[in-house]
């Protein structure tokens, strides 16, 4: 036991050196809504690769794509199957595909890619078919799919590597996909498909290794005064051009073409004379290269002008664990390439060309303009009338000077830990009226956020787990009108509603969501869906979090417990929130944790129990909700003199002797408000001869210590502190499991009040518990390990 203790101390020690800074500006989720197999799961043997998805709200049908199958699911219960094609590869086919070098297991599969609706009953369906892209027509009659089997080219259509991000959009009967148009992926383009075929350059300037993510359509021609076209925008990562580094560096991109875009008469010949690009910026805390876009979702709005996209960021180095999301106006990018200034590249020395902005005269009609009514005045009814030296000058400059920021200028959402995959953004009307736009964030460990920000106040509602095992989301989709998310990823595709109001049991319970889909019923008594509630009836505190209208509660009842002098007693408390802070009292004093008084997220544990500790406690949930403090008692418990030891373990309810086994916790975060002050090593004061047994294995454990400082040493200097390896958080359920029974809750948390904490974007708290019963068997890899906060044994083998 001192072996592995120390061992895993020395361990933690090494991981805590090598974490890079916690700064207090990341979200915690308020609640944690663990994996609950009621969760409605479509999957079938055999089948992988879950992550097409066309929602039809019109038909009650979710179109989900895999590999080599496509299937008609209902969309009240996607584990309902109405009907499925599949869609596999021929032999020879696959045999090509090998021959050329590729996985045939893998590889040279059928990956559907692309889903789109061309009309009621048809859909338009492409597949990476080994390497070698094909497209066919689809019918959906009556929830059952048929493949046409007039199978087309899908070159330009659908990526040939099946790994390849990619997007595509059906406008019309245009398809638009941005994809690689070669076996080798070497060759991106952003391509229109219809009787007017468009496509970009291929020069590095347009395009240089790109990475595409999203693709959607704004009708900027409504009511437009200006005779505006329709627009297509367009979200990937690239290699920069405008960067002096000596390494390749990654900047996200937005850009667009116009619907209309006909390509030039000599230059830009069938090629977008409206492509535009300009750098896409999410400002990240740290100074650090710029962050990497992973996917958009557009909010769209009545009036296109107030439609927003939001993004999600991830870090380009694969060190850091921060992940982003930011917001950008159609207006404001829209601005940028109608009004902004072009970069240009300016030839230095020799070989060498740095991208500056251009100063010079900008030809008429401008550059990368849709046709308006200004040009219309110029005699230039369509692209094909564009002059020579516009065309030109968009071929060599299409990328704009300045980059597009976020809407607030700052991030909408900061989230240390698993990485956010992708996105979707509910507008949701709350009782009093007002609109606010609920995210919910896909993560790399099969959760989903579900975040807001009130005017500028970052908040995670909770994150549910949809996943059993930590896998990526890989695509995210929502059907507002009927209220349910569908997620998909390699195993499978889930299904959840976007709220879930019963899980908040009272009224205060209901408010603290700051849920804008619940509101507290006040007749029903009972926290329910906003739509079917009037704000005469209802309570809903989004912003406050102000609870000063709920029904009075009843107080907590007291738990009697009997006390036995030596022996170890603990006081469960379960607090409901992530962001809430245990306080406890004891004779209405403060309760400090001491080496007497252990305080962990689960509850408080009393070592060495002796008469003078018989008395009423009470555990207190403080939480911090816009600035002000929300003080609740969660549990209360007498404790009284019980005499006869032989009786309590099998008598005392509620309470339990910590049996035979040493724990050793290790919180991962420093609290921001923390004192200082080491956590206890409670046997120290009650058990000098194990305080120097224990002493002594450490001594003789310090060799192999020291060889394993040297192992873990060697692995960070050669993996440059690749601790973030370690960072998947495990949960609270795998924690439970691990931990057994003797802490009835979140055994592995613990948190100690101070005046800071409880913020509601603090310090990640991501705690991990590590519990081993003698042999070592339940140690698991510590995560986010910053910092020994909390490091207890409880040792007490001669106690009973
Ligand atoms: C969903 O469909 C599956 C398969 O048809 C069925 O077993 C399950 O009971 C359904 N769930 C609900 C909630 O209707
Ligand atoms: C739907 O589109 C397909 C393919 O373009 C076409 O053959 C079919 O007639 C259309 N159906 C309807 C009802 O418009
Ligand atoms: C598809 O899923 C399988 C099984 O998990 C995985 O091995 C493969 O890499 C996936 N393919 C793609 C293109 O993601
Ligand atoms: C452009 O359209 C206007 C009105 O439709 C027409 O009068 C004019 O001749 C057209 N110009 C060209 C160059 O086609
Ligand atoms: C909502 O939450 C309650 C309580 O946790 C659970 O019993 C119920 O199954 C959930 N409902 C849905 C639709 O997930
Ligand atoms: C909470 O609501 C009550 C009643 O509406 C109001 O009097 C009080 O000022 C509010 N408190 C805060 C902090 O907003
Ligand atoms: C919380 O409330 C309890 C009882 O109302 C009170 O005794 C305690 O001091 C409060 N705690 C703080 C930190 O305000």
């Amino acid at each position: 036991m001192s072996l592995l203790s120390a061992l895993i101390t020395v361990s933690g020690l090494m991981l805590h050196l090598c974490f890079c800074v916690l700064s207090s500006q990341y979200c915690v989720p308020r609640k944690t809504v663990p994996y609950a197999s009621d969760l409605k799961l479509f999957k079938e043997d055999g089948i992988f690769n879950y992550s097409t998805m066309l929602i039809r709200d019109d038909v009650g049908v979710v179109l989900l794509g895999a590999r080599e199958a496509i299937y008609a699911l209902d969309i009240s219960n996607i584990s309902d199957k109405k009907s499925a094609v599949y869609w596999p590869v021929t032999e020879e086919k696959q045999r090509e595909c090998a021959n050329k070098g590729k996985d045939p297991e893998v590889e040279c599969r059928n990956y559907i890619r692309t889903l789109h609706s061309v009309n009621d009953t048809t859909i338009y369906v492409c597949g990476t078919y080994a390497f070698s892209p094909i497209c066919d027509y689809m019918m959906l009659v009556n929830g059952q799919l048929t493949l046409k089997g007039r199978q087309g080219e899908g070159k330009g259509k659908c990526p040939f590597d099946p790994f390849q991000r990619y997007s595509s959009l059906m406008v019309g009967n245009d398809l638009y996909a941005a994809t690689s148009i070669n076996f080798l992926g070497s060759e991106p383009v952003i391509l229109r498909s219809s009787n007017l075929a468009l496509r970009t350059e291929f020069k590095r300037s347009w395009l240089s290794e790109p990475n595409f993510v999203y693709m959607d359509f704004v009708g900027e021609s409504f009511e437009s005064p200006d005779g505006d076209d329709d627009k297509i925008y367009l979200f990937f990562s690239e290699n920069a051009i405008e960067y002096d580094f000596y390494s390749k560096v990654v900047v996200s991109r937005v850009a667009r073409v116009c619907k209309g875009d006909m390509g030039g008469q000599r230059t830009l010949q069938k090629k977008w004379t409206s492509f535009l690009k300009a750098h896409l910026d999410c400002p990240f805390p740290k100074p650090s290269l710029p962050p990497v876009v992973q996917d958009v979702f557009l909010l769209k709005h009545k009036d296109w002008r107030k439609s927003v996209f939001y993004a999600v960021f991830t870090p380009q180095s694969s060190l850091s664990q921060i992940s982003a999301v930011c917001a950008f106006s159609v207006s404001a990018i829209r601005d940028n390439f109608n009004q902004g200034k072009f970069k240009t590249p300016v030839a230095v020395e020799t070989s060498h060309v740095k991208w500056m902005m251009y100063t010079g005269e900008v030809p008429v009609p401008r550059p990368g303009a849709c046709i308006n009514n200004a040009a219309r005045n110029l005699g230039m009814n369509r692209s094909l009338d564009l002059p020579d030296k516009t065309l030109q000058f968009i071929r060599d400059r299409p990328l704009m000077d300045e980059a597009v920021s976020p809407e607030t200028g700052v991030p909408l959402l900061l989230k240390k830990g698993a990485l956010l995959t992708r996105i979707v953004v509910d507008s949701v009307l709350a009782l009093n009226g007002e609109r606010y736009n609920v995210m919910f964030i896909g993560t790399e460990d099969g959760f989903i956020q579900k975040a807001v920000n009130f005017d500028g106040e970052m908040f995670i509602i909770e994150e549910i787990q949809v996943y059993e095992n930590p896998e990526a989301i890989s695509i995210l989709r929502l059907s507002s009108s009927k209220g349910q998310l569908f997620a998909g990823s390699e195993f499978g595709a889930v299904q959840m509603p976007v709220s879930n109001c019963s899980r908040y049991g009272s009224c205060v319970d209901c408010i603290l969501s700051r849920d804008p889909y619940c509101a507290w019923d006040m007749s029903s008594a009972q926290c329910a869906p906003v739509y079917s509630l009037s704000s005469n009836t209802a309570l809903q505190s989004l912003k406050d979090g102000n609870v000063s209208q709920c029904p009075a509660s009843d107080p907590v009842a007291v738990v009697d417990l009997n006390l036995v002098p030596g022996n170890n007693i603990q006081l469960p408390c379960q607090l409901h929130s992530n962001l809430a802070h245990v306080h406890w009292r004891f004779s209405d004093q403060p309760l400090p944790s001491t080496d007497k008084y252990y305080i962990y997220s689960g509850g408080l544990l009393i070592l060495n129990a002796c008469e003078s500790d018989i008395g009423l406690y009470a555990c207190d949930s403080l939480e911090q909700i816009n600035g002000r403090t929300f003080n609740r008692t969660m549990a209360a418990y007498h404790l009284q003199l019980f005499s006869d030891p032989e009786e309590v373990v099998s008598t005392t309810p509620g309470t339990t002797t910590v049996p035979k086994t040493l724990f050793l916790t290790v919180s991962t975060t420093r609290d921001p408000g923390w004192d200082g002050k080491e956590p206890p090593l409670p046997e120290t004061q009650n058990d000098m001869s194990r305080v120097s047994l224990l002493e002594v294995a450490v001594g003789l454990l310090s060799l192999l210590c020291l060889s394993l400082l040297g192992i873990i040493f060697w692995i960070w200097s050669q993996e440059h502190c690749k601790c973030f390896k370690f960072t998947k958080r495990p949960r609270d359920v795998e924690k439970r499991k691990q931990s057994g029974d003797y802490f009835q809750s979140r055994t592995s948390e613990i948190k100690l009040p101070g005046p800071e904490s409880g913020r509601l974007c603090s310090t990640n708290d991501y705690h991990t518990a590590v519990d081993f019963k003698g042999n070592g068997n339940h140690f698991s890899p510590m995560a986010n390990l910053s910092s020994l906060d909390g490091l207890g044994y409880i040792h007490d083998e001669s106690e009973i």
